[in-house]
């Protein structure tokens, strides 16, 4: 795949499709509820589809119509021995959150990926749900993983990594464990998880302290079915967010997107940097904060942000980043980490690719010095993406500004946006599918 120069700015409406975390919660919960749910707007993307083929190998009746499904759910016991291993494709919220969910089921399951979700670390779920005596071999400590499904005990977890997948794949388990199952969180995570089991009957108490959580749930209650809307996914927008931000002559409004405090980093971090980001319409639903998003080209300056920041933006720092190159003065993001254990090693890729894209940036532990004063010529228009949809995604992004970009592997983009290259392009963008 190309991305060539644009020079006339972006202009127009663009449609973000569903929110991809809160589609796979909008596949698991109405599976183990009792009753038919209608899901519309959820995202059809290929990390999805995968959630959606385990639980149709588990038995769940699943009707797909163009952007809504209708899930027929028969309760907290219902789902059935597959009759093969299921695939997860390069799902890690797929992989987390079923770990957590067959851990506590009457049978046994065999869980696997693709290249990249085999090499990412399981332990982080599983060492938790072991304390609750789950049983469950890996291969060393990453799938493809073995779980016998048994009945667990219900356990205090402390978690300390900033994961919501960690945490939801625990509340999954919870659910079918007698008792109370408590889960202290060190850090803020995003929350769909605990705001779709409550509106579905869940037996669940959240606690905020000090920007920790507490979450303490009774298990073995059925759930009762429900319709959801889902909310257009704040991820997919901070790309077209950025592209009008740094194109000349752009103004592009986003609508219905969710605005989750839980998940907003990108646009606090775009405030700093005088992005002109305006929010219209804002309205609750489903317990999700909802609302239009209107941007404008800009004159962006660096900022510094702290690890904090991470927490609330985890997978919009390679989109950032393009922006933190555009921007007249230089940027500092600290405490990525975590970036390298996403699909790839977000945090090499962003350092490498910008590097080849002539930009200057470099790594100290796990802190990332983005220099746009610094400039030098396009060193490698080739873009290396590991199969990561988002970096394949932000560097499209940069080829708009600095022109003739290889994207390799660019069919990772449907794992969480397939509609992306038609909807940039209709908005003025450059990209040839080779
Ligand atoms: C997700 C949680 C985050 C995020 C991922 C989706 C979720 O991962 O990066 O894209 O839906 O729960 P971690 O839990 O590993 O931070």
């Amino acid at each position: 795949m190309k991305s060539l120069r644009i020079n006339n700015g972006l202009i127009g409406k663009v449609v973000i499709p569903g929110d991809k975390s809160i589609s796979h919660r909008s596949i698991i919960i109405p599976s183990i509820s009792r009753g038919v749910s209608e899901i519309t707007n959820i995202l059809m993307s290929e990390d999805v589809e995968r959630t959606i083929k385990a639980f149709e190998l588990m038995n769940v009746k699943i009707k797909k119509f163009k952007k809504k499904i209708k899930i027929y759910g028969y309760g907290l016991n219902s789902l059935k021995k597959p009759n093969k291993e299921i695939y997860l494709g390069n799902s890690g919220t797929s992989a987390r959150l079923l770990i957590g969910l067959l851990s506590s089921q009457s049978f046994d399951s065999i869980l696997t990926g693709d290249r990249s979700l085999s090499k990412r670390p399981m332990e982080r779920i599983t060492n938790p749900l072991k304390s609750m005596k789950a049983k469950i071999k890996t291969n060393k400590g990453k799938l493809p993983i073995k779980i016998y499904g048994s009945q667990l005990i219900n356990k205090k977890h402390k978690i300390k990594i900033p994961s919501a997948q960690i945490k939801s794949g625990l509340l999954f388990a919870a659910l079918n464990t007698k008792g109370k199952t408590i889960i202290f969180e060190e850090n803020i995570t995003r929350d769909h998880s605990e705001k779709m089991l409550k509106s579905f009957g869940a037996n669940i108490k959240i606690k905020n302290i000090n920007n920790k959580t507490e979450i303490a749930i009774v298990g073995k209650r059925e759930l009762k079915a429900k319709n959801i809307y889902v909310p257009s996914d704040l991820s997919s927008s901070a790309f077209f967010i950025i592209a009008a931000l740094i194109n000349k002559k752009s103004k592009i409004q986003l609508n219905q997107i969710n605005l989750n405090p839980t998940r907003d980093g990108i646009l606090r971090a775009l405030k700093k940097m005088n992005g002109k980001i305006k929010i219209k319409n804002k309205q609750k639903i489903n317990d999700e904060i909802i609302g239009d998003i209107i941007v404008e080209s800009s004159n962006l300056v660096g900022c510094t942000l702290n690890k904090n920041m991470a927490k609330l933006m985890i997978d919009e720092y390679p989109i950032l980043s393009i922006a933190a190159a555009f921007a007249d003065s230089p940027s500092i993001f600290k405490g990525l980490g975590e970036l390298r254990v996403k699909e790839s090693d977000r945090l090499e890729l962003i350092r490498l690719n910008l590097n080849r894209c002539g930009c200057y940036c470099k790594i100290i532990n796990d802190d990332l010095y983005i220099d746009p004063t610094k400039k030098s010529k396009i060193k490698n228009n080739i873009i290396k993406t590991n199969f990561d949809h988002r970096i394949a995604m932000a560097f499209a992004v940069m080829g708009s500004k600095i022109g003739n970009l290889i994207i390799d592997q660019p069919e990772c983009i449907s794992t969480s946006f397939p509609s992306f290259v038609r909807q940039f392009n209709k908005i003025g963008g450059n990209i040839i599918e080779t």
